[in-house]
């Protein structure tokens, strides 16, 4: 099995509404190694209602947080990231200096939308374009709005954006419908990183196992390992992303009617 790269895990101890404690981040690290995950941005909120998570603050916690993994003998490399919320203060945080990129390459910001809101990405991609930066889509699979229109989302990839999903919703997808729109997603190449999302030991367990097997069932071993692995890796590493960009599905009228 290839190691697996969780892209958004909550795993700072007390930095937002992940893990209190750091015995129950090294235990949200155990279950995420024997779920064959072996790289995992360790990330917090960056928005609002967490004043204090600005990039420096971040890295210390990841800098305080991997040496234990070392010392209990936990294989899992950390890399230090933030899950930023978009809004309009966005810009100027950015330039403050107070979002931390995936991994601290440089190379990727990963956001999530508002609460209750979906905003057109294009503008931000396009400012951060000409940085070299590209903007990953936390859980891109909550947003109806993204999952049931395809054009959107390739003008959206097209602009550099890429999408990440999360493993539950692949290995327990909430309705047959979700499941389908999923599917096509993965197909047609939607699908660009995994993430788990976790928050702790109970809330939204990792389910990499699950969600990479389902994966192998719709687009095969090698893009499933692309996806759970390799694009993953990249990513957190500030390595070069070579991502062909989607086709999605030809709908016929009777998959449209049926399907
Ligand atoms: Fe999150």
């Amino acid at each position: 099995m290839v190691p697996f790269a969780d892209t958004h895990v909550h795993l700072l101890p007390g930095r937002d509404d992940g893990p209190l404690t750091v015995d129950e981040a090294l235990a949200m690290c155990r279950m995420l190694v024997s779920e064959g995950v072996r790289h995992a941005a360790a990330l917090a909120h960056q928005n609002a209602s967490y004043p204090d998570n600005d990039a420096a603050a971040l890295r210390t916690a990841v800098a305080e947080l991997q040496p234990l993994l070392q010392a209990r003998q936990i294989p899992l490399t950390l890399y230090p990231a933030g899950e930023i919320m978009l809004g309009p203060e966005f810009l100027d945080q950015w330039k403050a200096g107070r979002y931390l990129t995936l991994g601290d390459s440089g190379q990727t910001l990963l956001v999530e939308m508002p609460h209750g809101q979906f905003l057109d990405l294009l503008p931000l991609a396009d400012y951060f374009r000409p940085l070299g930066i590209r903007l990953i889509v936390a859980h891109a699979e909550r947003y109806p709005e993204l999952l049931y229109d395809p054009d959107l989302a390739q003008r959206w990839i097209a602009a550099g954006c890429l999408f990440q999903v999360t493993t539950q919703a692949l290995a327990e997808p909430w309705d047959a419908t979700t499941e389908h729109a999923l599917k096509d997603w993965a197909v047609g190449g939607f699908i660009h990183l995994l993430g788990s999302d976790g928050h702790g030991i109970d809330r939204r367990r990792p389910l990499f196992r699950e969600g990479y097997q389902r994966l192998v069932q719709w687009v095969g071993r090698r893009a499933a390992e692309r996806i759970a692995s390799f694009w993953g890796i990249a990513a957190l590493q500030g390595l070069p992303l070579h991502i062909p960009p989607p086709r999605p599905p030809r709908r016929t009228w009777f998959h449209r009617l049926f399907g």
